[in-house]
């Protein structure tokens, strides 16, 4: 045999990792049951489930199933656990951070096998990813409880968090979940999913090894009904969880009204986006990594592969050549690249979906190689021949198959890529840094990398756009999401009287109808769409004028001139929106007693009152102007070559249901934060003082406000507020005003999981720190991060 022959049948020999410490592990622990209060207990529930090697098949333990009373005993310790916990130094909690990060690393390989039997994924994945990702997030984490106090010193804990986690990357998404919370803080429940229990399990183990205080972090095992538990129970200050965007709905659901915060990481539908001009061998391995890392099983894959139409059929032939040479194998051999799918149950799914595609006309490529002969595995899949409305490019499959689509130019690429209801992850490839950064900042997603793909680091947030979820995790955004402002801690609930009724008999009729202040949509005066209006009183109950009685018709068109001009407005520099809410504090100062006037005869207070808080609206304005050029993003320096830019970016279309009081100064902070931001904003003003905003909306007329930008429905708060929080096309909704509209707004936000930010507390409008401040201006954005790679 010459030796061509021999390289040419030359095979890889098996390299399989040794398990053995692993099985003694599992065998002497893993059945020790539920860690509550820094102990092992039975669960009371009594109930046991089985974990198994997707590989094999084999159970590889029995692990407690939480029920109701095990919860209770967690939330409990927790409790008990967080005051004190908190009121140590940040350098005391900095302290078990660190050790728990050197712990890992000590233990890095058991974590890395266990790992590898209880989910399937490949070794060589756990091993150089997985495990050294979660060693580098308690690291970063550490670094914040240290710096607590300095960094975010108006900021508190939000107390005891709930965290439900997927089974994807079962120990490193219990870091990105229990390290930001214990470090500024707070103290945890988590439970890992049921496929793969064990790696949290050791994680308990390894708090206690680090003398972590009992009760700080607390492991509970058990499905999807002891997460229910987790996140309706009463005594959680706040739930984060990553998985399936319909259990994050169900759970939006579940907390609304609870007064619990919310940060959900979903699903998502990537694109990968491939230019002519790519270097398309980078980009063939960057596809490798997109969506056959981890199986595929990954929320940000890059699974809808968009590629320009010049290099299409020369792409999908390197790739299906390079599919070809990709090893399906036992997760314990070094030497393979794809393990086995999660489970039999996420194996049929694949399968269901990949016939679907296929039946609706889809061609299928799947990669030669052999398959273990038992266990779930899938063969690596690129499915051509697809359309955009196809059910496989729409849907998350969740497993290793790429759909790929060709588009013309730069500006259909962006089109195809935000035809998605999600808004995870992207990934560029192209090797003109001019397209590839004009195109970033039109994608609708949290995260995008320029000629780079899954890459992840714990100072640069992570977290979606849209259905994907909100909230961020990682980097000091994700800081904020584990603290709350220290003023909400002891504010009181906020108490609105309903607005004043005229006197009988003083109603405006007939002809009155043309003093009606009429509703302001696209930047002019509109009619009510129902022909109604309603009478303002003064606070004596005479009639002071009468404004629109917006409904469902009049928030849809409002939305419509929103979402028409968001775009531009969002792109406008910042200098320009600056020079703008300048000009409206001028408008308005000049008004300002004409305004003063008004809030008067609404109060029934001395003008010389009601003129402090117009030019507490005056300065609010400016102060807007000001920050509108300075809530500039960060430049991260994560551990590549490369940078990861983070860009403050407008949230979209906001809806803004102002408190009714105070009148002006409120509506005025709401919509400047936003407007400031690059969002265009439908505003339903207080009942009780309407008229200023209608007031307002000459103001606005005369200081260059492009049409649509700023839109004022009049009317009932909680009916509108609905109508907003029910609308798809709004992004965001913001309501100030009764805990039960509060929650009523919460609940129907699940259509397109818009963020909410409902306040039910009294919030102090004067103070500029407390209502004028970034803030509002984090409220009123989403970071993306664009990762830059650098050098050939
Ligand atoms: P899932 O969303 O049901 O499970 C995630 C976690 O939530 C698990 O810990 C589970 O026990 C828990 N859970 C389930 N129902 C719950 C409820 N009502 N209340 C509170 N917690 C609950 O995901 P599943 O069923 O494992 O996978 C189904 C599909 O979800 C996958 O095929 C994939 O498309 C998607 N998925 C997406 C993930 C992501 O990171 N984006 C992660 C896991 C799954």
């Amino acid at each position: 045999m010459s030796v061509a022959e021999i390289l040419d049948t030359m095979d890889y020999g098996p390299a399989p990792e040794s398990d053995k410490d692993a099985r003694a592990w599992i065998k002497e622990h893993a059945k020790a049951g539920l860690y509550i209060d820094g102990q092992w207990r039975e669960p009371e529930s009594g109930r046991w489930f089985e974990t198994s090697n997707p590989a094999t098949g084999e159970v590889l333990a029995k692990v407690a199933e939480a029920g109701q009373a095990d919860v209770d005993a967690a939330v409990k310790a927790a409790r008990r656990a967080q005051p004190g916990w908190a009121r140590q130094s940040g350098h005391e909690r900095a302290k078990y951070l660190y050790a728990i990060a050197r712990l890992i690393q000590r233990h890095s390989r058991l974590f890395a096998v266990v790992e590898a039997l209880d989910n399937g994924k490949p070794i060589r994945e756990t091993r150089d990813i997985d495990i050294p990702l979660v060693a580098r997030h308690f690291y970063y984490h550490a670094g914040w409880a240290e710096l607590m106090a300095s960094e975010l010193p108006d900021r508190v804990p939000v107390g005891v968090c709930g965290q439900v986690i997927p089974w994807n990357f079962p120990l490193l998404m219990l870091a990105w979940k229990i390290a930001p919370a214990i470090a500024l803080g707070n103290a945890v429940i988590l439970k890992p999913a049921e496929f793969t229990p064990l790696s949290a399990l050791l994680f308990a183990d390894i708090c206690s090894m680090a003398g972590l205080p009992k009760g700080v972090v607390n492991i509970i095992t058990g499905d999807g009904a002891t997460g229910e538990i987790i996140v309706k129970h009463p005594a959680i200050d706040k739930i984060a969880f990553t998985g399936s965007t319909e259990v994050g709905r169900k759970i939006r659901e579940a907390t609304a009204g609870s007064g619990k915060s919310l940060t959900l990481e979903l699903g998502g539908k990537s694109p990968f986006i491939v230019f002519d001009d790519a270097d398309l061998d980078s980009a063939v391995e960057g596809v490798v990594d997109a969506i056959w890392f981890n199986q595929g099983q990954v929320c940000c894959a890059g699974s809808r592969l968009l590629v320009q139409e010049g290099v299409y059929d020369g792409f999908v032939g390197k790739l299906r050549t390079r599919l070809d040479t990709l090893r399906v194998g036992s997760p314990l051999d070094k030497a393979i690249d794809l393990g086995a799918i999660v489970a039999p149950v996420q194996l049929e799914r694949i399968r269901r979906l990949v016939k679907q595609g296929v039946d609706e006309g889809a061609t299928i490529y799947q990669s030669r190689g052999e398959l273990p002969a038992t266990g779930c595995f899938f063969p690596p899949t690129l499915l051509t021949n697809v359309e955009p409305a196809s059910t496989v490019a729409r849907v998350e499959i969740f497993g290793p198959v790429a759909v790929a689509m060709s588009f013309r130019t730069p500006e259909e690429a962006v089109a195809l890529a935000n035809n998605t209801e999600y808004g995870l992850a992207a990934s560029i490839w192209s090797e003109s840094i001019n397209l590839a950064l004009d195109v970033a900042p039109k994608i609708k997603a949290g995260v995008v990398w320029v000629n780079s793909t899954n890459l992840f680091d714990a100072a640069a947030g992570f977290g979606g756009y849209k259905e994907s979820g909100y909230g961020r995790e990682g980097g000091k955004e994700g800081a904020y999401a584990y603290t709350k402002p220290r003023w909400v801690k002891g504010a009181r609930p906020l108490v609105e009287a309903l607005p004043p009724k005229p006197e009988l008999g003083l109603e405006l009729t007939g002809g009155a109808i043309d003093r009606t202040a009429k509703l302001y949509i696209g930047g002019k005066q509109a009619r009510p769409d129902g022909g109604y209006s309603r009478p303002v009183a003064s606070a004596s109950g005479k009639l002071v004028g009468e404004v629109g009685e917006g409904n469902r018709k009049d928030i849809r068109d409002a939305v419509e001139a929103a979402r028409k001009i968001q775009p531009k407005w969002a792109t406008t520099s910042e200098h320009n929106r600056a020079q703008i809410l300048y000009y409206i504090a001028e408008n308005l100062d000049a008004r300002a007693s004409e305004f003063a006037d008004r809030l008067r005869d609404l109060r029934g207070v001395r003008k010389a009152k009601t003129r402090l808080e117009v030019d507490a609206a005056v300065a609010r304005l400016f102060a807007w102007g000001a920050w509108a050029d300075k809530h500039e993003g960060l430049v991260h320096k994560p551990p590549f070559r490369g940078l990861a830019l983070a860009m403050n970016e407008a949230l979209g279309v906001v809806g803004i249901v102002c408190p009714e009081e105070p009148g002006l100064l409120a509506f005025v902070s709401l919509v400047g934060a936003a407007i400031a931001a690059g969002n265009a904003v439908v505003a339903v003003p207080s009942m009780a003082q309407a008229l200023l905003a209608t007031d307002f909306y000459q103001v606005l007329d005369t200081s260059d406000v492009p049409g649509g930008v700023v839109n004022i429905v009049t009317g009932d708060k909680a009916t509108l507020a609905l109508e907003l929080a029910k609308h798809d096309a709004v992004d965001a909704i913001w309501y100030f005003g009764a805990a039960e509209t509060a929650a009523a707004v919460e609940r129907a936000s699940i259509g397109n999981l818009k963020q909410t930010w409902t306040e039910t507390v009294a919030r102090d409008w004067n103070d500029a720190a407390v209502s004028g401040s970034r803030e509002l201006l984090r409220r009123a954005t989403q970071v993306k991060n664009i990762w830059v790679p650098w050098g050939e």
